[in-house]
């Protein structure tokens, strides 16, 4: 929409997500790119991993890395090609079919032990089968592309912190929010995304992600952001700010979200409820639609007055 992007998020993979979209590169630069890398020079340094991969595609992804660590550190912004392919690449670590590297497994946010997929292996009777990782880094490029570019756009901000404290971010400067905090304690992101974390060279057990056990401890949470909030929104801009159902609909974290709303300079217009009737990945592993887990999204709209 042509619109400024501005982000925020304590796990700093979400700017490896999310920068390579606003910036995307042609196709034919990424391919041209992925030329360049010595596919066979990977060396494996945890074995473990052969649990996901077949041994030739684990050295593929190896030298993918090593590339991508010596091309693109962390601390620095990187070539807008080298970004996407790191991108791609970490959406494509796991998966349920032959569009990602691994054998069949959980997707790459909620990757399973080596051990556990060592069983799945067992109890499946499969065995990771060579990968193309270079073709498959294209075809998802082709695909994710396939609606051309997005619109010209102020460059983004993307910053890595706290919610509740988002000082890059001026005062009255955002016309509208779209949020998602964790759902008190039932995602486990660190642990969830090990092997992302691994391939992009994160060190997850540094980065204070919000888990919480208690609904007050939450609320207070929920609480300091909206404060942050409402320093950052201008006047008449909304913020919808998205909760799940937890706890098999017991605990209504909208209700807790619109209470922490109290006193501060917003008018609370409503609570959308999105009830899903698409199926969720753990149907696949055998959790009933609408049964367990997180089956609507309760979305509460605030403006700023
Ligand atoms: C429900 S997910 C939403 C992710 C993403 N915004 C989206 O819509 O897909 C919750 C996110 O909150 C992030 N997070 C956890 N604690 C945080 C905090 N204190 N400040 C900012 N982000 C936090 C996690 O890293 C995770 O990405």
């Amino acid at each position: 929409m042509g619109r400024q992007p501005i982000g925020n998020d304590i796990n700093p993979l979400s700017v490896l997500l999310t920068r390579p979209r606003l910036a995307a590169p042609a196709p034919r630069d990424v391919a041209r790119k992925l030329e360049q890398i010595s596919w066979d020079a990977g060396q494996i340094d945890d074995t473990e991993l052969l649990a996901f991969y077949s041994p030739r595609t684990l050295r593929h992804i190896c030298a993918l890395r090593t590339w991508l660590f010596e091309r693109a550190p962390l601390d620095e912004t990187p070539d807008a090609v080298d970004d996407w392919i790191r991108m791609v690449a970490i959406n494509r670590l796991t998966g349920h079919s032959p569009g990602f590297f691994s054998v069949y497994t959980l997707p790459p946010n909620q990757a399973v032990s080596p051990q556990s997929q060592r069983k799945i292996n067992e109890r499946r009777g499969q065995t990771p089968p060579d990968r193309d990782v270079k073709k498959l880094i294209l075809k998802k490029t082709a695909s994710l592309l396939s609606d051309g570019p997005m619109a010209p756009h102020p460059p983004s901000l993307l910053t890595t912190g706290e919610a509740q404290s988002t000082p890059k971010i001026d005062s009255g400067t955002v016309r509208l929010v779209v949020t998602s905090p964790p759902f008190l304690d039932i995602v486990q992101y660190a642990e969830d995304n090990w092997l992302r974390s691994w391939f992009a060279g994160i060190d997850v057990t540094t980065v204070a992600i919000a888990h919480h056990r208690t609904e007050a401890g939450w609320q207070k949470m929920v609480r300091d952001t909206l404060t942050e909030l409402a320093r950052v929104v201008g006047s008449r801009g909304h913020v919808a700010f998205e909760v799940g159902e937890v706890r098999n609909g017991k605990v209504l974290l909208e209700r807790l979200v619109w209470d922490a709303a109290e006193g501060l300079p917003f008018d609370r217009l409503f609570v959308m409820v999105n009830q899903q009737e698409f199926t969720k990945t753990a149907n696949c592993w055998g959790v009933k639609n609408n049964a367990k887990g997180t089956n609507t999204n309760r979305i509460v709209i605030l403006r700023r007055h």
